[in-house]
């Protein structure tokens, strides 16, 4: 009896310090904080210093849905979409931009998780909404996060868009959301 209260004691001392010898881990939710930071950081960019810029500043280059038969610059949520497809080649999550007030439909919430998190980030828009979940036999970990009207050339747009269900946005009003979903073991 004794014997094996030794044993089991060796074996956590030894499950412990393998632990402590590995390398650190990063929790799943500090994981989606840093793409959220990076594909907010590029989205923002790109909607100031090149549509903003090029479009309302110097005029020289409008950005419109039909980009490539227009000669335009892409919008911003087309961007966010083409950038999440060549991500999702390489690396093995997935992120969008939707919105319960969207122009194109496609980017309407789907499931019961986006729903409930857009309706969060309204009312709470500095808190992530998140939860693990389990699709396809696959847990993820599930994180919403508000999209912002961070500058006026958002609401110009969507509030005078023809397939808009909303024309009343205001300047730092939440106009959705980027979901995003990281595989976990
Ligand atoms: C020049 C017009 C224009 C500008 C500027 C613009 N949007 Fe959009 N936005 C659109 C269109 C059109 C769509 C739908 C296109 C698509 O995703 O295929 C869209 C899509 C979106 C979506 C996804 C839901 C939907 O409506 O389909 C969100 C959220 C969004 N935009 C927020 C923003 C924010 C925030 C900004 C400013 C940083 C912004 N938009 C700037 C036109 C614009």
């Amino acid at each position: 009896m004794k014997t094996r209260a030794v044993g089991t004691l060796l074996a956590l001392l030894l499950a412990a310090a393998c632990r402590k010898a590995g390398p650190p881990g990063v929790p799943p939710e500090r994981v989606a904080e840093y793409l959220h930071a990076v594909i907010e950081a590029d989205r923002a960019t790109y909607a100031e210093q090149v549509v903003h810029r090029l479009q309302d500043v110097e005029k020289v280059l409008k950005a419109s849905e039909r980009f490539k038969e227009e000669k335009t610059l892409p919008l911003p949520s087309q961007m966010l979409r083409m950038g999440a497809k060549r991500a999702q080649e390489t690396a093995p999550f997935r992120y969008a931009l939707i919105s319960e007030w969207a122009i194109n439909k496609a980017n309407l919430p789907r499931t019961d998780f986006e729903r409930e998190g857009l309706a969060a980030v309204a009312k709470a828009p500095e808190k992530p909404y998140s939860r693990y979940d389990t699709t396809g036999g696959q847990r993820y970990f599930m994180a919403l996060y508000a999209d912002r009207a961070v500058s006026d050339a958002c609401i110009e747009c969507h509030n005078h868009h023809p397939e808009s269900p909303r024309h009343d946005f205001q300047r730092g009003e939440v106009m959705g959301g980027v979901v995003i979903a990281l595989p976990v073991e």
